[in-house]
């Protein structure tokens, strides 16, 4: 194979270098420096037939161009299919990043083993026995979803020629080499090149490509920053590994929102989609316990009720502690000075503990008055009822602000079978004749008053 020309460049000031070293002499920043292709030989490994024929693009005006919807294909798995927008775009390059362990091999072998398209699954992780074990335990049946283990991209390209498949995936784009650069598998140089021949073979020949991409501690995708904005479409797959709920929520999506959110709930035969969320998520319980409080929060489109768990008690050691899993603990400690300032209660001295249940995050700020109304209910050691519900803000002063899309919360919360739900006064609302009890308030001193006898 023709040698390839490569060189080192510095990633943060772009100063050029002959071999590799750890720190730029130039803008003195460590481990910014990688090694890039300059020049390639002639015959690239991706090459359709058509490729050499097509002329260079001109400008056209905007009304010309051909807007007519591209069939997207169905995964049919309704939520993979939400989170994307509605279905897999030809030709796109879909990057799905998680912690190692959450689901990620799962979730895309059970989406290959439901498509009904020829779907190519590359494997440079397992050995096609072990995915074939897992494949028995979710869905043994399939005539059309092959699988290859092989990490060499120039060796991939010639199995996708032969085969044609309709979709290809790719675990994971960090054990994919290239011939072309030297540098070890998974190093930024290997993972850009490979994804930029992976595009190149996407957008040829409009053939969709999932990539699995592995994260760094911080939670980022691991490899450069530029892998994300190389990709039409970034996926996060999150969720406590303790907890069976896992969550897929779209970073970046070149073709739809990046607001819409999937549930799925891992069994031992796979992940199974959780299209009513709220029932779950809401612990069922006979006697009453103090310390809880249901928001009516919204995800994307979807409305969601959400189980807050409160625990306030005396500070044994000198300084009260704050912790809180799932909301922000700014946040908290913001609402709980609310709460001593504007409520008078003395909280000032007392740990707070504060716990989303089912293992999410909400940045929905319509969780704030759920969150008021455990601490509230923990402090005095009082139940609040069950069928309560809340949605609203709480600002500075102590105001319950409004929150967007109000009348969707209340419709979950009537179909849940809440007999109330807490709003702000501010909200217009135009239902009528709702089963539910629609309580305004304004201030947080109502909320006192209301919930606590
Ligand atoms: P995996 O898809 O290998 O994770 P990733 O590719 O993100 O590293 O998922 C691994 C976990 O999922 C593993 O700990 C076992 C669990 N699991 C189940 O609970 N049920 C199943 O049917 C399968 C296949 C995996
Ligand atoms: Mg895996």
């Amino acid at each position: 194979m023709a040698k390839v020309k490569t060189t080192f460049f510095c990633q943060n000031c772009g100063t050029q270098y002959a071999k590799w070293q750890g720190q730029c002499n130039a803008c003195k920043e460590w481990n910014t420096i990688v090694e890039e292709v300059v020049q390639k030989p002639e015959k690239s490994d991706w090459k359709t037939p058509t490729s050499s024929i097509k002329r260079a693009s001109k400008p056209l005006r905007i009304n010309e161009i051909d807007s007519s919807k591209e069939a997207r294909l169905d995964t049919l798995d309704a939520e993979f299919n939400r989170v994307l927008g509605g279905g897999i775009v030809p030709g796109s390059l879909t990057l799905l990043g998680g912690e190692p362990g959450i689901g990620k091999s799962t979730l895309l072998l059970q989406i290959s083993l439901k498509l009904p398209y020829k779907t190519l699954y590359v494997s440079g992780e397992e050995s096609q026995k072990q995915i074939k074990m897992r494949a028995e335990r979710i869905n043994p049946e399939n005539q059309s979803c092959y699988i290859l283990t092989e990490t060499k991209t120039q060796n991939i390209f010639k199995q996708i020629e032969a085969l044609e498949p309709d979709i290809v995936i790719i675990d994971s784009i960090q054990t994919l080499h290239s011939d072309y650069i030297e540098s070890s598998s998974g190093s930024i140089s290997q993972i850009k090149e490979c994804t930029t021949e992976l595009i190149k073979f996407a957008k040829e020949t409009n053939t969709p490509v999932i990539l699995i991409g592995h994260i760094t501690k911080d939670g980022n995708i691991a490899g450069p920053k530029i892998l994300e904005h190389m990709v039409d479409t970034v996926l996060q797959f999150e969720g406590d590994r303790n907890h069976v709920f896992r969550i897929l929520r779209a970073q970046k999506n070149r073709f739809g929102s990046t607001h819409e959110l999937g549930i799925y709930e891992m069994q031992g035969s796979g992940l199974r989609e959780v299209s009513n969320p709220s029932e779950i998520l809401i612990s069922k319980k006979d006697d009453e316990l103090s310390g809880n409080a249901i928001a009516a929060t919204l995800e994307g489109m979807r409305p969601l009720m959400i189980e807050v768990q409160a625990l306030v008690s005396t500070a044994v050691y000198g300084t009260p502690q704050r912790s809180a899993t799932g909301f922000n603990a700014k946040r908290l400690n913001m609402l709980l000075a609310v709460l001593e300032k504007r409520a008078g209660f003395r909280l000032g001295a007392k740990d707070v503990f504060l716990n989303i249940t089912g293992g999410i995050s909400v940045d929905d700020p319509a969780i704030d008055l759920a969150v008021v109304a455990a601490i509230l209910s923990s402090n005095e050691d009082e139940a609040l009822q069950a069928n309560f519900c809340f949605a609203a803000e709480v600002g500075l002063s102590g105001e319950i602000r409004p929150v967007q899309r109000v009348e969707q919360r209340i419709l979950e919360a009537e179909k849940l079978g809440f007999s109330t739900i807490f709003v702000s006064k501010y909200n217009k609302i135009s239902l009528k004749n709702t089963a539910i009890k629609i309580q305004l308030i304004s201030k947080i001193e109502d909320l006192v008053d209301l919930i606590i006898t």
